[in-house]
């Protein structure tokens, strides 16, 4: 039933599917390219980690580590939703990208049977942001999802109106007591009846998409420059189309392939062998946009 659907993802194209809460912008969770296109396709200026939807708590387990009461958690509440952000096992094959860099990765069982049968027959976990254009509100509806994406939309699965229609609660599993990172379609009560009291970086429950205040980023150790047209001695040079390196982000100028490498190579840089990393310049159009963004932010924070 889900064939043409696997087949898309298969192939690295994206899949709209309904979920309880919202519907999901939907990729191969291990394909960099399928992940980049995502970010491309919403239209969305930064990289904010992505949740990957998984059939059931096996699944998870092959990707990330959750300690007894994580586990307890998704016996408790899943299907349902709640997403845990969980520390990734080291042989994780899930793409980089998709954790914005971090060590970590949101997790979550959706209660649609449309989205888990998706899951199931394609076989590993399926990575998905809310299926809006950036800028706009979460689609409830694949008439929604028509509407963000007029002359090009996506393959959607429609499943009808999405029952809680608030995206999901997100908590931080890593962190002792557990943090609440934003608050949605799960009590945040409920779930304290199972963790206990958690803690919260949020000033108050209106807050929007939360994780802003979180270290929720990754930044290398090193010091980073972007916008560099020349090496430097002793200094790693991460290239891009014609500006050759140690490492070339897309040596064809493909910004989807920069995107896919992006936080694979600055981890692969980001090594005391050098003292810094210098960044050739990138376009500062499409997914380039993120790419810029992202270093910005890697260089912004050490005052340079
Ligand atoms: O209900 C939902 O959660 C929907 C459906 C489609 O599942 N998805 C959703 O995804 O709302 P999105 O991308 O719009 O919001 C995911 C949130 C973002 O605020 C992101 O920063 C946070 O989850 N997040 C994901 N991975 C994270 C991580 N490793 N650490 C901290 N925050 C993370
Ligand atoms: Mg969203």
């Amino acid at each position: 039933m889900f064939k043409k659907a696997v087949d898309v993802l298969t192939k690295g194209g994206l899949v709209v599917f309904p979920t309880e809460t919202v519907y999901g912008l939907g990729a191969d969770a291990t394909n960099d390219r399928a992940v980049a296109s995502i970010f491309e396709k919403k239209g969305r200026p930064q990289f904010n980690p992505l949740i990957a939807h998984c059939l059931d708590i096996q699944m998870a387990l092959k990707y990330v580590d959750m300690d007894e009461t994580a586990i307890q958690l998704l016996n408790t509440f899943s299907p349902g939703p709640l997403t845990l952000v969980c520390r990734r096992k080291k042989n994780c094959d899930i793409s980089l990208l998709a954790s914005a860099g971090l060590d970590t990765l949101a997790i979550r069982i959706p209660n649609n049977p449309i989205a888990l049968s998706l899951i199931r027959d394609f076989g590993r976990p399926i990575v998905a942001p809310s299926a809006n254009k950036s800028g706009r509100i979460s689609p409830t509806t694949a008439e929604h999802v028509r509407a963000d994406y007029p002359e090009d939309c996506p393959l959607i699965l429609d499943g009808g109106t999405c029952e809680v229609g608030l995206e999901s609660t997100i908590i931080l599993t890593t962190t002792k007591p557990m943090t609440i990172l934003r608050y949605g379609g799960l009590d945040v009560r409920e779930i304290e009846k199972v963790t206990g009291p958690l803690q919260s970086l949020l000033t108050n429950e209106n807050a929007p998409q939360s994780p802003g205040q979180l270290k929720s980023h990754y930044a290398p150790s090193l010091p980073l420059k972007m916008n560099q047209q020349n090496r430097v001695n002793n200094w790693a040079y991460l290239g891009f189309g014609e500006m050759d390196g140690d490492l070339n982000l897309s040596p064809t100028g493909d910004l989807k392939e920069a995107a896919a490498n992006l936080f694979a190579m600055m981890h692969q840089l980001d090594q005391p062998i050098y003292e810094g990393i210098l960044v050739a310049p990138i376009p500062n159009e499409g997914l380039g946009l993120a790419i810029n963004d992202r270093l910005k932010r890697a260089s912004y924070e050490r005052g340079k």
